[in-house]
């Protein structure tokens, strides 16, 4: 018989896209629960709408009474935990949220599932794992030479993103360690791919370029980060998932370190190509430095080799093949990107560039 899993959060960028794959695979039914903030769009699950193996709830990860209710109506072999707020430069201008879905949040989800699993005959309890997805931001700032992060770096979180998930990675840490939860966690670099809310710098970059509006570039664009195509971690996920070991951590990367004034030339140059501006000039021409972010980390870089040795996960796409990938689902889902580019997010546009002294609103 195929199992039911709980993802949450999986109306966002990562979520959707596991869920789609998901799906696609027939790997079973997934019950989606998602609280639908601005960067959760039912728009990007349309194509599984009318699956009856995909079942969407409405809903907040730190609504015990509800995850207590959905655990037992749907009687899940797995969690997996994408729910969170996800962007550094807004947990700068406010914090309050990423404490509360990221920290608070995971506890209560931690609480329900706990009570469930203690519940269980023992076979499932056996099988049951939770999966929680993190970053590699947990891990802090690297100098130009050092060497990546692996699983026993210490944590030292400089943002209250990073922060806050770096508690949420505690807690998880804490309910394998102390009541047996069986637990995994993931920490991933940076992901890019399909349905990549335009607020992160590569789609942003892709729809202000197209818009012929500035390309902004904090401070000297040269920090650094892994880039890794999002269905390479979706893949790494589903791997650890059926084979991982209870309550370690695997890191997840591309192998793929890049400034970020590399990534936004390469996104111009393949622009210049496939959609050439009506002046014939280089979308190069809208690059634009900006003041940068506060407390902005240097560098992020990821040891795989774990997950590559215990696991045989290794990335399929190089950078080359996944930013093409990226750049021609763009050009061809322009209403996507109309419909999660209003309201709240104009809004959001205007103050945090406006700041800056750029008006791209
Ligand atoms: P995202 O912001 O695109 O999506 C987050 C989703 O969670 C949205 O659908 C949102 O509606 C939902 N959500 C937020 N608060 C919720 C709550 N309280 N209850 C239920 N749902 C809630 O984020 P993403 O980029 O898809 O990231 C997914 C996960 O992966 C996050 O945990 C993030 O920390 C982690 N991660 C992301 C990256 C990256 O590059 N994007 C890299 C490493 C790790
Ligand atoms: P981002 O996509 O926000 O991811 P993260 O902060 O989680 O790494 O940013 C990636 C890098 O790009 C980061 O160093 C900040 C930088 N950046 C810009 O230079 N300009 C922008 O407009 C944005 C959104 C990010």
């Amino acid at each position: 018989m195929k199992k039911t899993i709980i993802v949450t959060g999986g109306a966002g960028f990562i979520g959707a896209n596991f869920v789609l794959e998901w799906l696609k695979l027939g790997l079973g039914t997934v019950v989606n629960l998602d609280k639908l903030t601005y960067a959760g769009n039912l728009e990007n699950l349309v194509s599984v709408r009318h699956n009856p193996q995909h079942i969407f709830v409405h809903g907040d990860i730190g609504d015990q009474a509800l995850l207590t209710s959905l655990l037992q109506e749907h009687q899940p072999t797995a969690i997996v935990n994408f729910a969170a707020e996800s962007h550094v430069d807004r947990s700068i201008h406010g914090p309050e949220d990423f404490i509360q879905t990221n920290v608070v949040g995971t506890f209560h989800l931690l609480e329900a599932v706990r009570a469930y699993w203690a519940d269980l005959i023992e076979e499932d309890r056996q099988d049951f794992r939770f999966l929680h997805v993190s970053t590699d931001e947990v891990y802090g700032s690297l100098a130009k030479d050092d060497p990546a992060f692996t699983e026993t770096h210490s944590y030292a979180p400089n943002s209250p993103y990073s922060a806050s998930k770096a508690a949420s990675d505690h807690l998880v840490r804490a309910y394998h360690h102390t009541y047996g939860l069986p637990t995994l966690t993931t920490n991933c670099s940076n992901n890019y791919g399909p349905h990549h809310f335009p607020e992160k710098l590569i789609p942003l970059v892709i729809h202000n370029a197209l818009a012929g509006k500035d390309l902004p570039i904090y401070g000297t664009g040269q920090q650094i980060r892994d880039w890794l195509y999002v269905t390479d971690h979706c893949a790494a996920i589903r791997r650890v998932l059926e084979a991982g070991q209870i309550g370690e951590v695997y890191n997840v990367g591309g192998w793929n370190e890049m400034p970020n004034i590399e990534v936004v030339k390469t996104l111009c140059k393949m622009l210049d190509v496939k959609k050439p501006r009506a002046d014939g000039k280089s979308y190069a021409d809208q690059i634009a430095f900006v003041e940068d972010r506060l407390g902005h980390d240097q560098r992020y870089a990821i040891d795989a080799s774990k997950i590559a040795k215990q696991l045989g996960w290794k990335p399929k796409e190089t950078f080359e093949s996944g930013i093409e990938k990226t750049v021609n689902w763009y050009l061809e889902n322009q209403d996507w990107v109309s419909n999660v580019t209003s309201g709240e997010y104009r809004h959001w546009v205007q103050k945090q560039y406006a700041e800056r002294g750029e008006e791209l609103a």
